[in-house]
């Protein structure tokens, strides 16, 4: 069975970017991958996080996994902290990363924009993620656009480390969606919906309220015109709304395309808020049962074993290759 690896981060409410552009594809290949799930604390304290926050985050985003539909018996879910191997992997691919590599990924220049002392865990966080993938030799990535870089990142680090050291690291692939890959603010087009975005009108969280969602829709800013037609470069804003509709409605665009022909945007936004919260509704529902169950340490931790299972058996392989002297 084929290895599906990937992580989102506790810093803030998941919105339904992270649900369209991750999500939904972790709960798809569960059914046909052996699939690892996880909260990124370790990444997530790149920038500094209030820790009453970050305690509650990471529940909260292990339970929105759950609620999402991943199933605990076919995937494992767990905190990245919870599996130590992860940070040490991820300080020898750091020693195999160069500067000058680094300094080119985007997250790292957007994240680090304006600010006066940049803190060195943003500048080495990719290197932290590609052992998050390397780890379990994945062979698929679930993510959204904005992560493309860091697969590259990767992707030559497993390279590097398979020519200089004769490991046997897979050499992962991105499985990104075709819509929907890259979900953008409702106020601005040109930006991705954001959790660290401080208006909480640019996104729609995944707890929002059914009323705070429909107001968020009807709000959204839409493209001049009144024709509701899929074309990113001429209608970004419509567009954005439409690839929003059609992961809600298990549609496609071009169906969705169809189905608003000759009406304007009121009528299709007024219907995208209801297809919205139709689709965030049980996963809602369902979160609420979850964090009141008490089960979920126990998942995280069932997770974290399984998970931990296969990472200490590759960092022992990697190690051992690299001439470190293994603890008999
Ligand atoms: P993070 O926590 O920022 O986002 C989690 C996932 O959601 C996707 N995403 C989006 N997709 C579409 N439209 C959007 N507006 C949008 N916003 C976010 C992201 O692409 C991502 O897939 N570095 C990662 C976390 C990470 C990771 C990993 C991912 C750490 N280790 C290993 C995969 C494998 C991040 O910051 O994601």
């Amino acid at each position: 069975m084929k290895r599906v690896l990937s992580g989102i981060q506790p810093s803030g409410q998941l919105t339904l970017g992270n649900y369209i552009g991750a999500m939904q594809n972790f709960v798809k290949l569960q059914e046909t991958h052996q699939c690892f799930f996880m909260i990124v604390d370790l990444h997530a304290i790149t920038l500094p996080q209030e820790p009453a926050a970050l305690r509650e985050q990471s529940e909260a985003v292990a339970a929105l996994f759950l609620a999402a539909g991943i199933d605990p018996a076919q995937a494992s879910v767990f905190m990245q902290s919870h599996v130590p191997e992860h940070a040490e992997l991820g300080w020898i691919m750091t020693t195999a990363s160069y500067m000058g590599e680094l300094e080119r990924m985007t997250q790292y220049k957007d994240k680090s924009a304006g600010k006066e002392s940049i803190p060195a865990g943003l500048f080495v966080y990719p290197t932290l993620m590609a052992a998050d993938i390397l780890i379990y030799n994945a062979d698929l990535v679930p993510v959204g656009d904005d992560q493309k870089q860091h697969l590259e990142l990767t992707r030559d680090l497993a390279q590097r480390m398979n020519q200089r050291y004769d490991t046997e690291l897979q050499v992962p692939d991105p499985y990104i969606p075709q819509t929907g890959a890259r979900i953008m603010s409702l106020d601005d087009a040109s930006k991705k919906m954001s959790k660290s975005n401080p208006n909480p009108a640019s996104y729609i969280a995944l707890l929002d309220e059914p009323d705070v969602i429909r107001k968020k829709i009807s709000r959204a800013t839409t493209d001049s015109g009144r024709e509701v037609r899929y074309d990113p470069s001429e209608k970004p804003e419509i567009s954005n709304l439409m690839a929003i509709y059609a992961h809600c409605a298990n549609m496609q665009v071009s169906d969705v395309e169809r189905a608003y022909e000759g009406q304007g945007y009121g009528a299709f936004k007024k219907d995208l808020a209801e297809r919205v919260v139709e689709a965030l509704e049980p996963l809602q529902a369902r979160y609420h049962d979850i964090r009141q169950s008490g089960e979920l340490h126990g998942i995280l931790r069932k997770g974290a074993a399984e998970a931990r299972e296969v990472a200490s058996t590759t960092l022992r392989h990697i190690k051992d290759k690299m001439g470190f002297v293994l603890p008999q």
